[in-house]
């Protein structure tokens, strides 16, 4: 992994260390917290025992497990030697517990129409969807790619997947057609289960134009199932033979399907998330310590009780739907909110029209949300009845102490604690969080490693940075949702993640620790960019640039922004004879959101004569992050040539989108 020096500028660090207010909790919400601080000593004691005693408490096993942990690192396996099915842990076991009745997800559609699924009626669609990938030859081992709005087949799909022991693959709806034939390829997915489309902003919009332009460069699907929540609102082409419609087949179903027990290290699911080459990786999750790691964090973390109402406002397309939507919540037979649409629409108090409709009690959010509610105004969240919100977390990005005290004493009424949680697709489960009745929390600090994660700071040569001082974020232990590998890759995996720092998991995050010890993240060091709590390469949108056939070369960067965290700037070589305009900055802008997604569209664009490198050929980008932001320069006395600099300077006022 190339490390430079991405770590974020100097004013923001200490911006972020700079609020010194703490919040001890509240003697009342201790009494009644479902985490207590023993559970670190209990961890501390060994750890092993203590992810053991979870595993047999919290699990469903059709047999139980012999072994613990076998770590080669870095590869791990957990829960070895035990078979259980993750489904029937999620669905089945509460409905023979008598909880078929109890909502499992109120699900709120963009144009206001509302589905209320019961555990019972989850039960029932889930076997009935997986008799359907039966019928479509779906046989356990195989992988089958998911493309889906915000609806409720999309949380019933996955689960039918594992209750037949095959894998999923989720791509999220935003991405395009080539990004979600890239998956499928590598995924080699033999089944693509999507949609007509869904609402977004007021307006229907389709889903399956792309994925059939996926489908024409992704030879392995054999079948597409499609779910019409459209309907006439979109037109859609259906290949005989090939496609079937969700309603047809499915609803034609028996209503039992047994779950296929599977081995603890049975692959669940691959998810593909954007590291530092242009090719996102896809990273591999397995069956039961995922389980029993979204589990036992989803209780702790946010305190959960049976008569909550939690709402995770992500979309499933990311993991943290996968872990604190689908499985962690409904391990813990949960009743969630499922929202299909945006914050803005209508208004800017849709969000705070639905917590006091549905008397939502935990929230979890990302900081860039919040940062938009405070830009609108508290007037919003202060006309409706926030009461019922007990708990609030944050994920996806570091919060700034403004963003986190807002969110405390507007959407919280000032009473609720604020759990700020660091983690990545490649941990599955949060590793740095406060526990609320228990963590004396500071505005902006993640604060300490969860009970039986070590995590450290440490500085280039991997050596533990005392407290107070900032290095690099790393894991010296093996926990039980960590990614197992790179599908297909165990070369990539080791050298992606554990050839930085020897014996370590290097997260691509700095870290800071004050006095106390308490976390502060401070934003990926490599060429991995944070927008608006989305993680994109900075090489996959240079790829992106350069695929288009006026462009020579591009650098890309991840600007500061106060709104979304950090903004993409393209630095753009044109081929000879191509004149530079505001027409194709905005052409390769598109291209770029066509290539990958909306999501990774440059919000501003420069066109330049040459970009800034090392002797050795390497891209300062550095250099052009401080042009970026408007930075005096530091030190360019690596630069090949240092008239580049002067040359991009000069043009600086790069067009905005
Ligand atoms: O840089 C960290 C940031 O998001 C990255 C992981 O992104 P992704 O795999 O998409 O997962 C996002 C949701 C878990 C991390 O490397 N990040 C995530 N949570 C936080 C954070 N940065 C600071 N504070 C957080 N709470």
């Amino acid at each position: 992994m190339t490390v430079d020096s991405t770590a974020p500028s100097q004013p923001a660090i200490e911006n972020l260390l700079a609020e010194r207010r703490t919040f001890p909790p509240d003697p009342a919400f201790t009494a009644q917290a479902n985490a207590k601080a023993s559970l670190y000593e209990e961890a501390d004691r060994d750890f092993e025992a203590f992810w053991a005693r979870i595993a047999r408490e919290r699990v469903d096993w059709t047999k139980p497990f012999e072994q613990t942990l076998d770590w080669q690192l870095p590869f791990a396996k957990w829960f070895i030697g035990g078979t259980l099915n993750i489904s029937e842990n999620c669905v089945d076991r509460h409905v023979k517990q008598g909880l078929g009745h109890k909502v499992a997800y109120h699900w709120i559609g963009e144009p206001g129409d509302t589905r209320t699924i019961t555990y019972a009626d989850l039960l029932r669609e889930v076997q009935k969807a997986a008799n359907a990938l039966k019928e479509l030859g779906v046989k356990t081992g195989d992988r089958v790619a998911i493309y889906m709005p915000m609806i409720p087949e999309l949380p019933v799909a996955m689960l039918a997947c594992a209750r037949l022991g095959a894998a999923h693959t989720v791509v999220f709806g935003g991405f395009s057609a080539e990004a979600l034939a890239g998956r499928i390829n590598d995924a080699e997915a033999k089944v693509l289960i999507t949609a007509d489309g869904g609402w977004r902003r007021g307006k229907a919009t389709p889903l399956k134009p792309a994925a059939d332009e996926a489908i024409a460069n992704a030879p392995t699907i054999e079948h597409v199932l499609v779910v019409q929540r459209l309907g006439d609102a979109a037109e859609t082409s259906m290949t005989e033979g090939r496609d079937v419609w969700w309603h047809d087949i499915v609803g034609r179903q028996p209503e039992t399907c047994s779950p296929v027990p599977v081995d603890s290290e049975h692959l669940l699911y691959l998810l593909y998330t954007s590291g530092t080459t242009a090719k996102p990786k896809g990273i591999v999750h397995t069956t039961a310590g995922y389980l029993v790691g979204t589990s036992f964090t989803h209780e702790m973390i946010f305190d959960v009780k049976p008569d909550d109402v939690y709402w995770c406002a992500a979309d499933i397309g990311w993991v943290t739907g996968h872990s604190y939507i689908v499985y962690g919540p409904l391990a813990n037979a949960t009743t969630g909110v499922l929202y299909e649409g945006t914050p803005d629409t209508p208004a800017w108090d849709r969000w705070w029209q639905i917590v006091e409709q549905y008397k939502v009690s935990i929230l979890y959010c990302a900081p860039t949300a919040i940062r938009a509610f405070m830009k609108q105004g508290e007037e919003h969240p202060a006309k409706h009845d926030l009461s019922s919100l007990r708990v609030l977390g944050s994920v996806g990005e570091p919060i700034n102490p403004e963003a986190w005290l807002w969110y405390q004493q507007n959407i919280g009424g000032g009473k609720t604690p604020v759990v700020d949680t660091w983690w990545q697709t490649e941990t599955g489960m949060i590793l740095i969080t406060p526990l609320p009745g228990v963590t004396t929390t500071k505005p902006g600090s993640a604060t300490f490693p969860f009970p039986g994660i070590e995590a450290d700071v440490v500085d280039n040569e991997g050596r533990s940075v005392p407290l107070g001082g900032g290095g690099y974020l790393v894991l010296k232990r093996p926990w039980p949702a960590m990614l197992r590998g790179i599908y297909g890759d165990p070369e990539r995996y080791q050298e992606t993640y554990w050839s930085r720092f020897p014996g370590m998991y290097f997260a691509g995050d700095g870290a800071k620790r004050d006095e106390e010890g308490y976390f502060w993240l401070l934003g990926r060091v490599d060429d991995v960019m944070n927008v608006a709590g989305h993680r994109i390469s900075t090489i996959e949108v240079e790829s992106a640039l350069v695929d288009h056939k006026k462009v020579a070369e591009s650098a890309v960067v991840g600007k500061n922004d106060p709104l979304t965290g950090q903004a993409i700037f393209a630095f753009v070589i044109l081929k000879a004879g191509v004149e530079p305009s505001d027409g194709l900055g905005i052409e390769l802008r598109e291209h770029v959101a066509k290539v990958i997604s909306p999501i990774a569209r440059p919000k501003f664009l420069m066109f330049t004569p040459d970009l800034p490198k090392t002797r050795s050929g390497k891209i300062m980008r550095r250099l052009l992050r401080d042009i970026a932001e408007g930075r005096t320069l530091g030190d360019t006395t690596t630069l090949a040539d240092a008239g580049v600099v002067d040359a991009i300077r000069e043009r600086s006022g790069a067009a905005e989108e």
